[in-house]
């Protein structure tokens, strides 16, 4: 279990509360979830009982903070998954070191499926250009550092011939080179303006029925990427589903 958005000197009275409640509801075979900033009673979770989800995930999670991420990374596949059956690739704007992708090309067995996946980063952290004093300092300004995991991440999925592990600051690199139609667009850049950005050249690509996810759009600290996306998203007419996870979901019409 771990939090986000508060010293963790000032969450440590309710942590270890919340972990009596969670003993408390096992106790009694009710099933829960604690993590990621969520807290749910009594749900079916059948996502924990999908053996390839869990095979995926399990082989990819490294640390507490990625194994509390479950619940979103079941929502991430399940946007993927539905969106096999569209017309049109998967993109990705924000892939750090890939484990969301990860997942969902193992989950997927994405080697097989007809359809290009275009994974876009920076692979240097936030820049200036489409990012907000705020929105780097809640990151840590990895940019400034110069450091590039470009490489690491290519080498992850070379296995792959339908991946493109591709480098560029997001719009930007949109224009250059990126398919012209979407199944399942997920953004995950912790940025509202590389978001609206990415939107602002994808959107119109994205099939009707395709799906966008939206990372971090419910969550409180991240509240200049909740409006941003909330402004754009209601200006054309697509109003934002706001996940208990913390994640945004828009289905496209046309
Ligand atoms: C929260 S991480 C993404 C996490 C990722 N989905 C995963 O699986 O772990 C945010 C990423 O967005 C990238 N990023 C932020 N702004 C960007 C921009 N304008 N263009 C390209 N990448 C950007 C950063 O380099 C960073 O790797």
């Amino acid at each position: 279990m771990n939090f986000y958005g508060a010293a963790e000197e000032d969450t440590a009275d309710i942590y270890q509360s919340l972990l009596q409640v969670r003993e408390m509801f096992d106790k009694v075979g009710t099933p829960s979830f604690f993590g990621d900033n969520m807290c749910a009673i009594g749900r079916n979770m059948a996502f924990a009982r999908d053996q390839k989800f869990m095979t995926a995930f399990q082989d990819n999670a490294r640390d507490v903070a990625d194994e509390n991420k479950m619940w979103r990374l079941h929502t991430y596949c399940w946007a993927g998954r539905s969106a096999l059956d569209l017309p049109g690739d998967f993109v990705e704007c924000g892939v750090f070191h890939g484990f969301y992708s990860a997942i969902l090309l193992q989950y997927l067995d994405f080697a097989a499926v007809g359809k290009r996946m275009y994974l876009f980063d920076t692979f240097r952290g936030l820049h200036e250009k489409y990012s907000t004093d705020e929105e780097r300092a809640s990151v840590g300004n990895a940019y400034a550092l110069g450091a590039d995991w470009h490489e690491e991440v290519r080498a992850r999925f070379a296995s792959y011939s339908n991946v493109d592990v591709i480098k560029g600051l997001v719009p930007d690199v949109l224009v250059e080179t990126s398919p012209e139609r979407i199944a399942f667009l997920h953004l995950d850049m912790n940025a509202g303006a590389a978001e609206v950005g990415a939107l602002e050249v994808l959107f119109d690509r994205v099939v009707d029925g395709g799906l966008v996810l939206m990372d971090d759009y419910g969550r409180c600290e991240n509240s200049e990427l909740h409006y941003a996306l909330n402004t754009w998203m209601t200006a054309h007419a697509h109003p934002i589903l706001e996940l208990p996870t913390g994640q945004g979901l828009v289905i496209k019409r046309k």
